[in-house]
């Protein structure tokens, strides 16, 4: 129980990865937030983490809402304390269509950095202050593969993915002195609800060009975060872990 008396928060946690590492940071002894979008998913996660005899605070809002998020983070630590983890997790490329750079229009490439990259800055300004104060804490961004490998159709995501790789790197130096931590998780395609979405051939020919043959499931993405997490990780920041299957191997 690495994590015993730590208050960790994790964003986009209704489901998938985010879902995952709220229940194995708890599983590690953190008492857990949870933040998204989705009402009914965070509250299942949250008896998920309870299972696992953790508090854990769901808290529903929408992200690019800048006067909900700071409101949101004020609530968590009325209710659970100094919060030492934050796991900046929400995002996602997925649209109905107008995938292409050249048919997506400006809006679609703002709403697309502020859910993948600014909302990751904007949470973090809301839990760096106090951290610095107590000269400890953890920050861990779910970045992609996709700011290695690039795709077409993926051109906002795979900005904002990189810019976050950027922003831990940068945050980590700036922070390190207060012996905060700042790394990033780089999933690879990953058994999440985003797949029900995707055809089943896009599905099969991705599999085909993991090396390790087969999709990542979010608990493997899990064990990543519990790591940069543990205390086991004091001496490791502004890094990243592809955690792939070995699709990024040249
Ligand atoms: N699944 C994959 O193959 C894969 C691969 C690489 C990276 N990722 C990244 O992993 C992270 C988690 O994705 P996932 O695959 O678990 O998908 P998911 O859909 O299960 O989780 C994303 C969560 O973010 C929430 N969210 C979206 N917009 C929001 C907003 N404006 N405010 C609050 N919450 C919001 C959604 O409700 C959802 O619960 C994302 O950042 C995604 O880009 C996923």
């Amino acid at each position: 129980m690495s994590l015993e008396g730590k208050v960790a928060v994790i964003t986009g946690a209704a489901s998938g990865i985010g879902r995952a590492c709220a229940i194995r940071l708890a599983q590690d002894g953190a008492d857990i937030a949870v933040m998204d979008l989705n009402e009914d998913g965070i509250k299942e996660t949250a008896r998920m983490v309870e299972a696992e005899g953790r508090k854990c605070v769901p808290v529903a809002f929408d992200l690019l809402d800048r006067t909900a998020l700071t409101s949101a983070f004020d609530q968590v630590k009325r209710e659970l304390g100094f919060i030492e983890i934050l796991h900046n997790n929400a995002g996602g490329s997925l649209r109905k269509d107008n995938r292409s750079f050249t048919k997506a229009d400006a809006e679609q490439w703002d709403y697309f950095i502020a859910l993948n990259l600014t909302a990751a800055a904007d949470c973090t300004r809301e839990v760096v202050g106090d951290m610095k104060e107590r000269r400890t804490g953890r920050i861990i961004n779910t970045s992609s593969e996709r700011a290695f490998i690039g795709g077409p159709g993926f051109t906002d995501y795979s900005a904002a993915k990189s810019g976050l790789l950027g922003f831990t790197k940068s945050l980590a130096l700036e922070l390190a002195r207060y012996q905060i931590t700042v790394n990033a998780v780089c999933p690879g395609i990953t058994r999440t609800p985003i797949l029900d979405q995707m055809p089943k051939e896009h599905i099969q020919k991705s599999i085909e060009s993991v090396p390790l043959q087969r999709i990542g499931e979010p608990e493997d993405i899990a064990h990543a975060v519990s790591f940069f997490a543990s205390p086991g990780a004091a001496y490791v920041t502004g890094e990243h872990l592809l955690v792939a299957g070995g699709r990024t191997i040249h």
